[in-house]
């Protein structure tokens, strides 16, 4: 795993931004896993950037969101699929249904994660995926406690995450949804590259136990040490509780310059 300590959100958006830019720049139809919520903003208005200067097309590229709240009104701006259109797609060049996410409307919710596993798997993986962390530690809506060889599926979120995430309803938790569909731990460990983003000082104890803990279900993201390719982007507020953050800077300020993320 490699630990990256930046100043501040927006250096870490542009090295996340030029990371993505550099694989779609070698494989145009790349596919890209994509994390909503606060955290990855900086990277999807790096990636409007350089797609206003003309330095990056997504024409070919297709894309996989995490995770997709149940029961929110049809329409309602804060579901992740409005999200990742508002916030990213309507900023890119996206072809016409190159972006997916779970379809929680279905009838049939358990076969509509089923088939998100194979539209997945037909895609050929996910080629770079996008992280936040939950202040509990969760990746993607995995809760303490999943199991870390679940696939897409049904979760309910924790008091603690409905808490964090009613500040995208006017501070209303009663309507934050209490269910959601989430790929699994098993699912994201399956990308070939996972990037983690944590800003601020609220997720500094939850990414030093991903980073430093054990392996351990009650912190699912921890299970980034079980993959071979993992980067933690973190800023200085976010890694005020790593014990070898010192080890972290020296590393990446001798990083050779030919050696990308
Ligand atoms: C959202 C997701 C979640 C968030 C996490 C952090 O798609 O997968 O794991 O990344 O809840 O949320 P923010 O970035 O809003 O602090």
């Amino acid at each position: 795993m490699e630990v990256v300590i930046l100043p501040d959100r927006a250096t870490a958006g542009q090295l996340v931004g030029g990371t993505i830019a550099e694989l779609v720049g070698k494989r145009p139809e790349a596919v890209l896993g994509l994390a909503t919520g606060s955290t990855p903003l900086v990277v999807y208005r790096d990636l409007a950037r350089r797609h206003a200067a003309g330095e990056l097309s997504l024409g070919r590229a297709q894309a996989f969101l995490l995770d997709e709240y149940i029961g929110l009104p049809t329409g309602d701006p804060e579901a992740y699929r409005a999200f990742i259109a508002r916030e990213l797609e309507a900023h890119v060049d996206f072809a016409p249904g190159a972006v997916r996410g779970p379809d929680v409307r279905a009838g049939d919710l358990v076969s509509a994660c089923d088939d998100y596993e194979r539209a997945l798997r037909a895609a050929g993986g996910v080629d770079l995926q996008l992280l936040g962390i939950g202040t509990d530690g969760h990746i993607g809506f995995n809760e303490p406690g999943s199991s870390l060889a679940s696939r897409t599926r049904i979760k309910t979120l924790t008091a603690q995450t409905r808490r964090d995430n009613a500040r995208f309803f006017d501070d209303d938790v009663e309507r934050v949804p209490w269910h959601v569909v989430t790929q699994g731990i098993g699912t994201i460990l399956e990308a070939r590259h996972l990037v983690l983003l944590a800003f601020g000082p609220e997720k500094a104890a939850a990414a030093a136990l991903a980073v430093e803990g054990p392996v351990t279900a009650m912190v699912p993201a921890s299970a980034l040490q079980l993959h071979p390719h993992a980067t933690v982007v973190v800023d200085e507020e976010a890694a005020s509780a790593l014990h070898l953050a010192d080890y972290y800077r020296e590393t990446w300020s001798h990083k050779p310059d030919w050696q990308a993320l």
